[in-house]
C-alpha cells in the first residue's frame, strides 16, 4: 500500500479557525460537494487537502486543477481524457483528470474563472457521473469522484452578470466553507509566526529567530491583503535575508509592495505581450523561480505558465538574484 502523504496542518487559534476545523471534519465524513470561498491566500487549498486526507477517499488521488488556465480547446480532453489519434497531438491514449481522481477527490480551484464552455461540460458530468474519452467509441464509464471547488470571486455577482451558471452553482454549493481574510482573524497571527519561523528555520538549517516587540506588533497589525500566503513569504524572506538572531521591524517590513512589477506601473507605451512578459518575470523572481507558486499567484495552471514562459523565451531565474 502506498504510504500516505503527511496530513497538512491547518494552523490557527481564532474562533473562526476553530469553526473551519469543525466544518472540515464534517465535510470529511460525507461525499457531498464542497464550495470553499475566500480571498486569495487564505488557505482554501489547504482546507481541500485536509478534507480529502481525512475522508474515506484518502487512499485514492486528490487531483488539483486550476480552472483559470485551461484553454477551451484542451478542456474536454483534459477533463475526460482522449484516445490516441483523436486529434493531431493525441499520440497516445490519455487519462483525463476525472478518471485520475476515480474513488478520490478533484479540487477545482478558481471556478469563477471557468469559461461557459467548461461550465457546460462540468455540469454534464455532474448530471450523469459518466465520462467518455474524446475520440472513444466505447460507451461512457462511470467515475466516482468527489468534487471540491474554490473561488475568490463572488459567484452571486457573476451569476447576475450571466458569467456563471446558477444551475452549476447550486450543484457545487452543497457544503459551503467561507474562510475569512487574515485581517479579520488576527488571533491566528501568533500561531502562524511560530509555525512558519519554525518551518523555515528547519528547512534552511538556521536557529529559530526571535521577533522584536516592534516587529511583532508590525506583523500582527499589518493589513495582509495577500493573507496567509503573504505573511508566509514575508517570514521566509526575513529568515533568508537577515543574519541576526532577532528579527526587527526592518526585517519584516512588508516588502511585497516593492514586488509589484514595474510593468504594471509603467504606463509606458509597451505592448500587452511585453507587459505580460515583464509581469511573469517579476512574479517568477518574487517566487524565486518556483513555477508552481508563480502559476498560483498568476492564476494560471502550471502548464499554461510553462507555455507562456516558452512563448516569451523567459529564462528560469533561480535563487534570490535581483
Ligand atoms: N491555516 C493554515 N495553516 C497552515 N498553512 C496555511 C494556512 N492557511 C494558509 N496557509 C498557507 O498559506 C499559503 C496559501 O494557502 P492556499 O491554500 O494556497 O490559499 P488559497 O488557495 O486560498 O489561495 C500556503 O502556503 C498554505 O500552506
Ligand atoms: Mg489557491
Amino acid at each position: 500500500m502506498a504510504t500516505l502523504p503527511t496530513l497538512p496542518q491547518f494552523i490557527g487559534a481564532s474562533a473562526a479557525t476553530r469553526e473551519i476545523l469543525q466544518e472540515i471534519e464534517c465535510a470529511a465524513r460525507s461525499d457531498a460537494k464542497v464550495l470553499i470561498t475566500g480571498e486569495s491566500g487564505v488557505g482554501k487549498e489547504v482546507v481541500a487537502q485536509l478534507i480529502h486526507h481525512k475522508s474515506r477517499r484518502q487512499q485514492a488521488n486528490l487531483v488539483a486543477i486550476n480552472c483559470a488556465g485551461i484553454p477551451d480547446t484542451l478542456l474536454a480532453s483534459e477533463l475526460f481524457g482522449h484516445m490516441r489519434g483523436s486529434f493531431t497531438d493525441a499520440y497516445r491514449d490519455k487519462q483525463g483528470w476525472l478518471e485520475q481522481a476515480h474513488r478520490g477527490t478533484i479540487f477545482m480551484d478558481e471556478i469563477g474563472e471557468m469559461s461557459l464552455q467548461m461550465q457546460a461540460l462540468l455540469l454534464r458530468f455532474l448530471e450523469s457521473g459518466e465520462i467518455q474519452r474524446v475520440g472513444s467509441d466505447r460507451a461512457s464509464t462511470v467515475v466516482d469522484v468527489r468534487i471540491i471547488a474554490a473561488t475568490n470571486r463572488r459567484l452571486v455577482d457573476q451569476i447576475a452578470a450571466t458569467e456563471f451558471r446558477s444551475d452549476l452553482f447550486y450543484r457545487l454549493n452543497v457544503i459551503h466553507i467561507e474562510i475569512p481574510p487574515l485581517r479579520a482573524r488576527r488571533d491566528d497571527i501568533p500561531a502562524f509566526l511560530d509555525h512558519f519561523l519554525q518551518q523555515f528555520s528547519e528547512s534552511y538549517r538556521v536557529v529559530v529567530p526571535r521577533l522584536s516587540d516592534e516587529a511583532l506588533s508590525q506583523l500582527t497589525s499589518a493589513p495582509w491583503p495577500g493573507n496567509v500566503r503573504q505573511l508566509r513569504n514575508v517570514l521566509e524572506r526575513a529568515l533568508l535575508l537577515s543574519d541576526h538572531s532577532t528579527l526587527g521591524p526592518a526585517d519584516v517590513a512588508d516588502v511585497s509592495s516593492s514586488a509589484i512589477p514595474p510593468a504594471a506601473a509603467a504606463s509606458g507605451r509597451i505592448t500587452l505581450a511585453e507587459a505580460e512578459r515583464r509581469h511573469i518575470e517579476a512574479v517568477l523572481r518574487e517566487e524565486r523561480g518556483a513555477v508552481a507558486s508563480a502559476a498560483e499567484v498568476l492564476g494560471l495552471s502550471r502548464s499554461a505558465l510553462y507555455e507562456r514562459i516558452k512563448k516569451h523565451g523567459i529564462v528560469a531565474a533561480k535563487g534570490t538574484e535581483t
